[in-house]
């Protein structure tokens, strides 16, 4: 299959028409979307659901997120919108939330992997709205990589992993966030199940107490069932062994100087490149955190393009979008931190 790469050129209409035609039709195409690029299909079509799995080798029981453009949408996706799921949509719809509610009959068990809810999520990137109401259809869109890769940031990311193996790629640039959206569930007590764009302090302020499932800075201990079946998978791993070192610059710098070997490498903040005398990759600035969450995944995939075997990271901080970045860090490295 030949991946047709659709541009935005003289508007977007065109791009995004054709994109809307493909997703219509049962096809796959790839969005870009404020967090990361989505593999899109028509959510109420279960064949064309079936096609994610197939194009991303990803793994049946890992349930899809329901992209929608309208609020009004939502009522047909779910049973009831309990009022902490408005208040949060008021607040922060269209955007990087996505919501956990009790799915209504229409939603196909592929999309929820057999479970008895529904992720739900209204983007607030123009062209992911643009292609959503043009196809007149939900869009089940999980992150556009192939399975266990890191996410996607840039058109070019998700050709070099699903090129030849979906219909479209529509371009949109490089993503504002980086990281994926913030996922809460609202069935029962809030709970945060994977931290990302809209941070667990600014849940609190709208709904009060959300709690932050164990999952998200512990490694599950085998057999355990997690909320998120997502959570169980290695995630975001470049094919480089990645090592969080925690502590101030100059620690950081020691324990590399002495650990290293060949075909090492740093990923550090902006500034920091000539700390150590070993290849550096930076993501972001150290004291911002939405900079390093937008430069996470290209520094990961820079990692592997460089054919780099071991990558020492400079931890980032876990409040905020830092949570997140933190998040995606500690599962590319598999949980494993050390203390410089
Ligand atoms: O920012 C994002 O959320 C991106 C863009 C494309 O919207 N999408 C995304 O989808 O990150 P994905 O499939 O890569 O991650 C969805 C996560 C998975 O960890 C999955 O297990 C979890 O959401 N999830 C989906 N439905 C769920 C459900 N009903 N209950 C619990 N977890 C669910
Ligand atoms: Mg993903």
């Amino acid at each position: 299959m030949i991946t047709k790469l659709l541009k935005i050129e003289n508007g977007s209409e065109d791009a995004v028409s054709q994109a809307a035609d493909i997703l219509r039709r049962g096809g796959l195409a790839a969005i870009p979307t404020e967090t990361v690029y989505g593999l899109a299909a028509n959510a109420l079509d279960c064949e064309a659901v079936s096609r994610i799995f197939y194009a991303k080798g990803r793994p049946q029981d890992n349930p899809l997120i329901v992209h929608i453009a309208d609020f009004s949408e939502l009522d047909a996706l779910v049973t009831e919108i309990p009022d902490t799921a408005r208040a949060l949509a008021a607040r922060f719809w269209p955007g990087p939330l996505t919501m956990i509610m009790k799915k209504s009959s229409i939603i196909p068990d592929e999309v929820s992997a057999g479970l008895d809810t529904v992720a739900v999520r209204m983007p607030s990137h123009p062209l992911a709205r643009a292609v959503i109401k043009t196809a007149g259809i939900p869009l089940a869109a999980p992150s556009a990589n192939l399975s266990g890769k890191p996410s996607p940031t840039t058109a070019a990311h998700v050709m070099n992993d699903l090129g030849g193996r979906i219909d479209a790629v529509l371009d949109g640039g490089e993503c504002s966030v980086g990281v994926e959206s913030t996922v809460v569930s609202l069935v029962g007590k809030p709970r945060l199940l994977r931290p990302g764009g809209i941070s667990h302090e600014q849940l609190s302020e709208v709904i009060g107490t959300v709690i932050i499932d164990k999952a998200v800075t512990e490694q599950l201990e085998a057999g355990v069932h997690p909320t998120s079946p997502g959570m169980k998978y290695k995630h975001y791993s470049p094919k480089a062994k990645v090592v969080i070192v925690k502590g101030p610059l100059e620690q950081f710098v020691r324990y590399v100087n002495e650990n290293a070997g060949e075909k090492c490498a740093v990923m550090c903040f902006e500034g920091e490149e000539n700390a150590v005398p070993l290849v550096s990759v930076t993501y972001g600035a150290q004291a911002d955190s939405a900079s390093q969450a937008r430069g996470l995944f290209s520094a990961l995939r820079r990692v592997d393009e460089l054919g780099i075997e071991t990558v020492y990271a400079r931890c980032p901080q876990s409040d905020g979008v830092g949570l997140a970045v933190y998040n995606r860090l500690l599962r590319a490295a598999a949980f494993d931190v050390v203390q410089a």
